[in-house]
């Protein structure tokens, strides 16, 4: 596969753009293709076996590319699909994780929490995951229903979203949690309303560098890295409604951008 190819990551909505922005600033020369399952958006209160069809739905636009690897940008489409995906597909597949390992190593009240989406909170994934940690760290999980669907907003209601997250913090704050994951990419959008609701003493862990350094270490393994000397482009996919999509991702990655319809695309091929 030539490397110059380019790398697909893919999310429910605008979230994974919190990762893309770390890939693009780690590997500033890969061409970066961003696919937001916006229409079938959020995904954290769809059932495991929708959301898995979903991924598999839109791999056929990721090999339409030429993907050399996608990255799953979506802690709940990783929880859901990530296993069969790597079965079924040869490219490199990155997925998310609620980063508990790191919070646990740095938690100095023995409290920490995790803030993601319904889907997630449920998997066995997640369960499996909880159960390595739970001798050491108490760990306080909220599921927050609606939050993805304010961040997804054309016109961002920032009291409402503060009013979410206030509710959403408020059994980790009374624990004495030091230490909050941030388990869905959306919630990283969000991040200086969250710390400043949690206040100066908690630490914010959100995990899209690790998964952009796990990414770039994936390519070099297998040679697939650009050698390319110039800046790879960024192209923005979406399969809702271009004209909302623009004002919505645009605002997310900081930057005017161009939206192209991904199904549309699929059908005139
Ligand atoms: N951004 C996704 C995640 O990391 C999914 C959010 C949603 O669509 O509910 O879980």
């Amino acid at each position: 596969m030539p490397s110059d190819f380019p790398i697909v990551v893919l999310d429910s909505g605008a979230g994974g753009l919190s990762v893309l922005k770390k890939i693009h600033e780690l590997m500033p020369n890969e061409e970066l293709i961003y696919m937001a399952d916006s229409y079938f958006a959020p995904y954290g209160p769809r059932s495991e076996r929708v959301i898995k069809n979903r991924c598999f739905e839109n791999m056929g636009f990721v090999e339409l590319q030429n993907a050399k690897a996608l990255v799953l940008a979506c802690n709940t489409a990783t929880a859901a699909a990530v296993k069969e995906l790597r079965e079924a597909f040869d490219i490199p597949i990155i997925g998310m994780e609620p980063a508990v390992k790191p919070a646990a190593d740095l938690t100095r009240t023995g409290v920490i929490g995790v803030l993601a989406t319904e889907g997630t909170l449920d998997s066995e994934k997640f369960m499996d995951l909880q159960s390595l940690f739970r001798d050491r760290v108490e760990i306080i999980t909220k599921a927050c229903p609606g939050l993805v669907d304010e961040i997804e907003r054309i016109e961002l209601d920032r009291g409402e979203i503060v009013k979410l997250v206030t509710e959403y913090t408020e059994v980790f704050l009374e624990r004495g949690g030091d230490t909050l994951v941030l388990g869905c990419t959306h919630y990283a959008l969000i991040t200086d309303i969250i710390s400043e609701i949690v206040g100066p003493e908690v630490v914010v862990v959100d995990t899209g560098m690790a998964v952009a350094k796990e990414l770039k270490r994936r390519l070099q393994a297998e040679e697939l890295n650009s050698d390319s000397k110039v800046k790879g482009r960024v192209s923005f996919f979406t399969s809702g409604n271009v004209e909302d999509q623009q004002i919505v991702l645009s605002r997310n990655w900081q930057e005017e951008i161009f939206v192209l319809h991904y199904l549309n695309f699929l059908l005139t091929v």
